[in-house]
């Protein structure tokens, strides 16, 4: 039997990966600074989540390749309390924002067409890509003050096998928004390239700051095809439940969708509690979204005390403005997987900056997600590490 090359991975497990295990399964304590999982870090969620999904409508199975019209009619509520007007034959049910991205490719690509994605960012896409055999090239992003699109590298990286263009907005590790003048130059590139845009706003409820424009694509009007995709995973912090969905908005919409639809059709992968439930997980959003940005403010306040406290210069916590995670600028003295390796044995988890496509050596992505108590803690034996080997630091 022969394997196809798409899925010709390396599945061995990273050391880093490995030394992580062992050392949970040996019971040692770990201040995981890489928490993802809401569910697993101390939120309350209302026991109300979970009557809609045992309700008898259920019972009945009335498959819509799009998604019932009930659930989709709450997507557009969301979308309405974001001021943006959808009709609910533009959404597309899914059951992870994996499988809408899938969708798109299926939709957009041929095998070996490119899609680009300012980087660093989301590090899945990569598999995303490989499974429809599409080709991810990176576009650099630039931090000065603050990270910004480089609208003539992303120009540069375009080739004739390029379809479409991924933001990310908020960027997940970045944590910056998308601003509207770069929203419409990079419009300008789609329009120029014939390509579609596809924005990613996971995290579009988690903005620091109510003066940023956190603004939902659907409800820009670029004049070049744009799919959004977004999910409860982070919107309702609910990855178990498994529902997302993709919009189709501007030009070309009625066309994709009917396209949409047919591959829709072929899986037919929403389920009926689920969709029922919808409505009520979505209402019930800013229960959540409040923990969680509590939670997040709150460690990010920690995470600056520490390092003012200190009064060092060698950490430096770059611009975040929204999301669940932020960059620290750390010496580059080895590289970061190492870091991470020596942080792990002192019962810190941290991702290496290079886990989500950052170059070169000095970066370490943080989550801010997990207890307030484990947040200070890990940081703390983080500082004391750097501090620790300061004096065999480059800073470079
Ligand atoms: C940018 C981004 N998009 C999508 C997802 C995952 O969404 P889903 O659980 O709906 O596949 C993540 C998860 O971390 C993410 O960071």
């Amino acid at each position: 039997m022969k394997f196809s090359k798409r899925t010709n991975w390396n599945t061995e497990e990273s050391e880093l990966s490995l030394a992580f295990r062992q050392r949970q399964s040996a019971g040692l304590p770990i201040y995981d600074l890489t928490a993802s999982n809401p569910t697993r870090c101390g939120f309350k969620y209302s026991a109300d989540l979970l009557p809609p999904l045992v309700d008898p409508a259920t019972l009945d199975y009335d498959p819509n390749p799009k998604g019932s019209l009930w659930a989709r009619h709450a997507v557009c509520r969301y979308y309405a309390d974001h001021g943006v007007t959808l009709d609910p034959g533009q959404v597309v049910l899914t059951t992870s924002t994996s499988e809408a991205y899938s969708y798109l490719f299926k939709l957009l690509c041929d095998p070996g067409d490119e899609v680009l994605v300012p980087q660093p960012s989301y590090p899945l896409f990569d598999f995303l890509a490989d499974i429809e055999v599409v080709r991810i090239v990176s576009s650099p992003l630039v931090y000065d003050h603050g990270w910004q699109i480089d609208i003539e590298g992303l120009r540069r990286s375009i080739t004739g096998q390029t379809r479409a263009i991924v933001l990310v907005h908020p960027n997940n590790p970045t944590g910056h928004f998308t601003k509207l003048n770069e929203a419409r130059q990079v419009a300008a590139v789609c329009r120029e390239f014939d390509l579609a845009l596809i924005v990613d706003e996971v995290f579009l409820d988690y903005g620091f700051d109510a003066a940023d424009f956190h603004e939902s694509f659907a409800g820009l009007d670029l004049g070049i095809p744009v799919f959004i995709v977004s999910g409860i995973s982070k919107i309702c912090a609910l990855p178990q439940m498994k529902a997302a969905w993709l919009v189709a908005v501007g030009p070309h919409s009625v066309a994709a969708l009917e396209r949409l639809e047919v591959l829709a059709d072929t899986y037919l992968s929403m389920n009926a509690p689920v969709q029922r439930a919808l409505p009520t997980w979505l209402e019930g959003r800013m229960a959540m979204q409040s923990q969680i940005l509590r939670r997040v403010q709150a460690n990010l306040a920690e995470l600056d005390r520490q390092l003012a406290r200190q009064l060092q210069m060698l950490v430096n916590r770059l611009k975040v403005e929204g999301g669940w995670y932020t960059i620290l600028r750390i010496p580059a003295m080895h590289p970061d997987e190492v870091t991470a390796r020596q942080l792990l044995d002192l019962g810190v988890w941290v991702h290496p900056g290079q886990f989500f496509g950052m170059s070169g050596s000095g970066w370490l992505v943080i989550s801010m997600l997990c207890t307030e108590v484990q947040f200070s803690r890990g940081i703390e034996i983080f500082l004391e590490y750097i501090h620790r080997n300061q004096d065999s630091y480059q800073i470079g």
